[in-house]
């Protein structure tokens, strides 16, 4: 039970009320923090790797590093491809182990974004065993590649959500609901509940077992999480805030051992100051004991 789809581990998320903390990484050292954290808590897991990180340490490097590192965990562990654009990366890192793979052609077109999406989808559909996030929409901020400018944001209109989803036959539908990458530029961002609930609501009364994902988790309010989560939100993503915890992580024992050069201890401290922070979101995500083998 320790290398899953998305699939697996969502839906029962979705039907529980909690949602699963999605974790952007940057090596692999900072996946096995993850992965350790997300354990003591007996937290399902989903470790991301955007499209550059992905692409400088190869995916077939990643995948082997989670097969090893998800078996030995006693926990549901995802690997997830995040917000790729490019349709022959995400073929090869279905093909080098990732379970779980997200297509962003969200800045096209509706009728181009069915099509790539679905490309992609048909491959996963070929191989077995992987699930597919497509985008409606498009979240603002910088997400590694994908750049979007706050004014040129859309948000997902719920109807057409369903009809991407059914049209595409993806697994997760992540919908723009306001939400962006990066730091929040205001302390109260305008976070669009009402329309995630709609497309739950759509969704379940068309029968499908649709989690849905929020996008661009650092620094929204445990009080506006909640009610994402309430609202039919189950997939957690956070990049920017590991980001920050690995190079601050970092900053920190140079600051304070500044003649130590030991290379471990260095990148001890950058795992602790990761592993705080899954740590802090699984327990607000409340996944919490929903990963061991009688949950
Ligand atoms: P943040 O960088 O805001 O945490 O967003 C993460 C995300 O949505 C990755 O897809």
């Amino acid at each position: 039970m320790s290398i899953v789809s998305a699939s697996d581990i969502l839906n029962k998320a979705t039907k529980g009320g909690y949602a699963v903390g999605a974790f952007n990484i940057t090596s692999i050292m900072q996946m096995q923090a993850v992965i350790e954290a997300a354990a003591g808590l007996k937290a399902p897991v989903i470790i991301q790797t955007s499209e550059s990180p992905a692409k400088m340490i190869g995916p077939e490097v990643i995948a082997a590093a989670y097969r090893e590192l998800a078996s030995r965990a006693g926990i549901p562990v995802v690997l997830h491809l995040d917000h790729s654009t490019d349709v022959d990366f995400c073929k090869r890192c279905i093909d080098a182990g990732y379970t779980n793979i997200m297509i962003d052609a969200s800045s096209h077109p509706y009728d181009d974004n069915v099509r790539i999406t679905k490309e992609v989808v048909d491959y996963a559909r070929e191989k077995g065993g992987v699930t597919v996030e497509g985008e409606l929409g498009t979240v603002s901020g910088v997400e590694d590649q994908v750049i979007v400018a706050e004014n040129d944001s859309v948000l997902c209109d719920p109807d057409l959500g369903i009809s991407f989803s059914k049209a595409t036959g993806i697994d997760l539908l992540a919908p723009a609901i306001g939400t962006a990458h990066g730091v929040y530029k205001t302390e109260n961002p305008k976070i669009d509940v009402a329309r995630m609930r709609a497309i739950r609501t759509k969704a379940d009364e068309a029968g499908m077992e649709l989690p849905l994902v929020i996008h661009g988790g650092t620094g929204l309010s445990e009080g506006i999480v909640k009610r994402l989560i309430a609202a039919g939100g189950s997939k957690y993503n956070v990049s920017t805030e590991l980001k920050y915890a690995w190079i601050d992580g970092a900053a920190a024992f140079t600051a304070q051992k500044p003649l130590v050069y030991n290379p471990n201890k260095l990148m001890q401290s950058q795992m602790d100051a990761s592993a705080a922070v899954v740590i802090k979101w699984i327990k607000i995500l409340g996944s919490e004991g929903k990963g061991g083998s009688n949950a």
